[in-house]
């Protein structure tokens, strides 16, 4: 066993992918969720793919008190993959006070315990919409945090700055911030997979639903963006590809790779895909029609991001590997077991 790590967040979308990798590389894994976005029965799939089922704690990690029993019970925690964050942005435009209570104590409780139970380092799921509509693309990590267009984003942006101030102010831990992109897809076993609440605002779970059949069609927001197109442009990354990334930086910080205190990497596959081009891969890949119109610009999207990763490359040794087809073909793989499950 390489050691005890503790995934908030972990019956979520990116967590429970990133703890079968975790499990998958000898880590023992210890989950702290509050459900308030994921259900309990995740946990099953985690343990039919990796065979081990993680220690799990219905736990809300604003809850002090309740995190200092996670850290009795399970003495030695080594390090943190802090997933747990409400991430709606609609939802977080209409109840700001709830998404900074949320996002931001639950980091402060963690930051606060580390160095009482001597955690080693953090790794904390960041997104690149902190970078707004950069000036020039692909975006490398050195291009300027522009004004968050959502308090989602802001609590984004505000974590990044509580960590860079802790560990500035000498904090007995080293922290990893990774920039997700556009994650998407599902584990190739089709055990887990993104299950949205409600209506998807997330394109990819919305296509899926709309090639379903449980949407009637997907509204695609804007064809007048100066783009090849017309349509907005992403880096769709593999959730696989995604959590192996985490299992690095864990390792990294762990056994001391790098001096460095605090590092940031981009996560994403360096390709730009547009909402059109993403509807025909998935069409081509599948065999399944979406149906789809062109509806008016949704509010506060950017135009176009996609990563330079070569940061994360080279310095992490990580490279995004799934093609597009086969990641869009692992999120059909998941749509259809929901339905088999009838989930959905
Ligand atoms: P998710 O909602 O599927 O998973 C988050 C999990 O955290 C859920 O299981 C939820 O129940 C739990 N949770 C929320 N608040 C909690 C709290 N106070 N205490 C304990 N558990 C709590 O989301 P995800 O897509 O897996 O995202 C994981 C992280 O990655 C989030 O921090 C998110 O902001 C970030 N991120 C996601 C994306 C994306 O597109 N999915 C992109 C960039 C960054
Ligand atoms: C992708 C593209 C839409 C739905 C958001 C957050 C970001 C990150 C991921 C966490 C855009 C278009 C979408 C639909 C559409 N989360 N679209 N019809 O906007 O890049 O990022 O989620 O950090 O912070 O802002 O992702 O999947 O919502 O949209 O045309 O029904 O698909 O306009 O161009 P986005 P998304």
């Amino acid at each position: 066993m390489k050691g005890k790590i503790l995934v908030t967040g972990g019956v979520g979308y990116i967590g429970s992918h990133t703890t079968v990798e975790l499990q998958n590389a000898g880590f023992e894994v210890v989950i702290v969720d509050n459900l308030s976005n994921s259900n309990e029965n995740v946990l099953d799939g985690i343990e039919k793919i990796s065979g081990v089922r993680p220690a799990f704690e219905k736990v809300d990690c604003t809850d002090m008190a309740g995190m200092t029993q996670v850290f009795d019970k399970y003495p030695g925690i080594k390090g943190i993959i802090h997933f747990a964050a409400s991430k709606a942005v609609g939802e977080s435009v209409e109840k700001p006070l709830m998404y900074y209570r949320n996002n931001i104590d639950s980091l402060l409780n963690l930051l606060e315990l580390m160095p009482k139970y001597n955690v080693e380092g953090i790794v904390f799921s960041s997104s690149c919409t902190v970078y707004g509509q950069p000036d020039k693309l692909p975006v490398d990590e050195s291009a300027p945090i522009q004004p968050a267009l959502s308090p989602y984003g802001n609590t984004k942006q505000i974590n990044e700055e509580i960590i860079r101030d802790a560990i500035h102010a000498q904090a007995p831990y080293k922290s990893i911030i990774l920039r997700y992109f556009n994650p998407i897809g599902a584990h190739t076993s089709a055990e887990i997979g993104e299950l949205p609440n409600g209506v998807p605002q997330n394109l990819l779970p919305f296509l899926t639903q709309t090639a379903m059949g449980i949407r009637k069609e997907l509204s695609v927001y804007g064809d007048d963006y100066n783009t090849p197109d017309g349509s907005c442009i992403r880096d769709y990354i593999n959730v696989v590809d995604l959590s192996k990334a985490h299992v690095i930086a864990i390792e990294r910080m762990l056994n001391n790779v790098s001096d460095a205190k605090l590092e940031y990497f981009n996560l994403g596959t360096g390709n730009g895909v547009s909402v059109l081009g993403l509807i025909k891969t998935f069409e081509e890949a599948t065999g399944v029609k979406v149906p789809y119109k062109i509806v008016g610009r949704r509010e506060g999207d950017i135009e176009q991001i996609w990563a330079d990763p070569r940061y994360a490359n080279e310095v992490l040794g990580w490279t995004a590997k799934e093609t597009l087809d086969d990641t869009v073909r692992s999120a059909w793989a998941w749509q259809l077991k929901l339905r088999e499950r009838g989930i959905m």
